[in-house]
């Protein structure tokens, strides 16, 4: 296994004469077992061909937005696709266009479309990269957060000595390989996560359920995974759909998934319950659908087990986060809880805000340790959100010498 394994590289070609060694990049990321999509501009076919590119890497190249192809390959698609996007050569015309938002052609639009990290690889004339315009373009795109791999000095095809030239593909497969590493903190960890609400059934075509969505804990499950860890999410009812690298299992009931969390539970590192599971469910399923009757209409729940508590309970090596959500007395309740099931942490979150909690997609949480540290964060994505509770993670696992 290499970094690059399995990982989904845009390489974009622009039209500069170190074109053809975009070439032996697309060949070399190929071999390190990751998948290379190409998209050339126009300027790059004048220099190599899109066949060339479709031989070495076996993918679809696509340098025209308008043309069909037979693979539907389409911006939105390969901005979305991207584990890293790698500009080489990128002209100081695409770092001009992309440093200003023009999106007039593919890859200016995959580029703009993409949330996957971008790598630049500048290699043109030592004036044109020396220029100021280009040196400011260059600086604007780091603000943005894209990652430029400085080019080389020496002899350049211009007839000039200076610096512009094409970096050697092996130093380019370094940085790439290094950025890659150094996300993945929780390589080796096996994480539990649990999210979505569970439905409890009252005969075959209702339930009883909550407001859950499951955006949470899907985004703990995406961020972990993105940090190299084995994830298993035990979801319960959400239409999201499953991120990447992460192995999901679908329940319906609190019983189902409190079988299915038991199942991974022993060898889990880190288990994170964000579901919303049901305290209570009723007594009797009815085999038929209940008809209507004169007067009321009288439900007996039992007590569903609290999965929670009963790994707090069996617990060894993991580390147990619990969730709680709660309408008033916030931060009481919440470490109460922490407490009562022996958990390492808990996410409090007020589900009374209007613009935090279910359904929505910020939260505002304050997160307790065990060992008494508190952390109030202000309202923000979800996404960001897993991040910080990750981070949190890494740094018990770190306590503990396990990492
Ligand atoms: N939980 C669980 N099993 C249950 C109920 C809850 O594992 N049967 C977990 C949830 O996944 C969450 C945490 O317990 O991580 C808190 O759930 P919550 O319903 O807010 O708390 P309760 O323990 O049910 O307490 P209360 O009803 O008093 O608020």
């Amino acid at each position: 296994m290499t970094s690059l394994s399995k990982k989904n590289i845009v390489l974009g070609v622009t039209g500069g004469i170190a074109a053809y060694k975009a070439v032996e990049l697309a060949s070399k990321l190929k071999k390190m077992g990751a998948a290379v999509h190409v998209i050339m501009t126009k300027g790059a076919t004048s220099f190599v061909t899109e066949r060339l590119f479709q031989e070495i890497t076996g993918q679809a190249v696509v340098s025209d937005m308008w043309a069909k192809t037979e693979f539907h390959v389409e911006h939105i698609a390969l901005a979305k696709l991207a584990d890293l996007m790698i500009i080489a050569p990128a002209t100081a015309n695409i770092l001009a266009k992309v440093s200003a938002g023009i999106a007039d052609d593919m890859l200016t639009t995959t580029i703009l479309a993409t949330k996957a990290p971008i790598f630049y690889v500048p290699a043109m004339n030592t004036n044109m990269y020396e220029n100021p315009v280009t040196q400011n373009n260059l600086d604007q795109l780091r603000k943005y957060g894209a990652h430029i791999i400085e080019p080389d000095s020496g002899y350049l095809a211009c007839g000039v000595e200076g610096k512009g030239r094409f970096p050697t593909t092996d130093r380019i497969i370094a940085e790439i390989s290094s950025f890659l590493k150094k996300g993945q903190t929780l390589t080796g960890r096996k994480i539990l996560v649990t999210a979505g609400g569970t439905r409890e059934a009252l005969d075959p075509v209702r339930f009883l359920g909550n407001r859950s969505t499951g955006r949470m804990g899907y985004a703990i499950a995406a961020e972990a995974a993105r940090r190299g860890a084995d994830v298993y999410l035990v979801s319960g009812i959400s239409e999201l759909p499953c991120p990447d690298n992460v192995r999901r299992v679908f329940v319906e009931s609190a019983l189902q998934m409190r079988e299915a969390v038991l199942r991974e539970f022993d060898d889990a590192d880190v288990v994170i319950k964000a579901a919303a599971v049901a305290d209570y469910r009723p007594k009797m399923v009815a085999q038929q659908k209940i008809k209507k009757q004169e007067g009321e209409l009288c439900l007996t729940l039992v007590r569903n087990p609290d999965i929670l508590k009963e790994l707090g309970e069996r617990k060894k090596q993991q580390i147990l986060m619990g969730f709680a959500a709660e309408t008033e007395n916030v931060e009481n309740y919440a470490q109460d809880k922490m407490h009562r099931k022996n958990l390492d942490f808990i996410v409090a979150n007020d589900v009374s805000a209007k613009d935090a909690g279910f359904g929505t997609d910020s939260n505002r949480i304050i997160l307790f340790e065990r060992t008494g540290g508190r952390t109030k964060y202000p309202l923000m994505e979800k996404e960001a959100l897993a991040k910080c509770i990750l981070d949190k993670i890494e740094m018990a696992l770190e306590k503990r010498g396990n990492v």
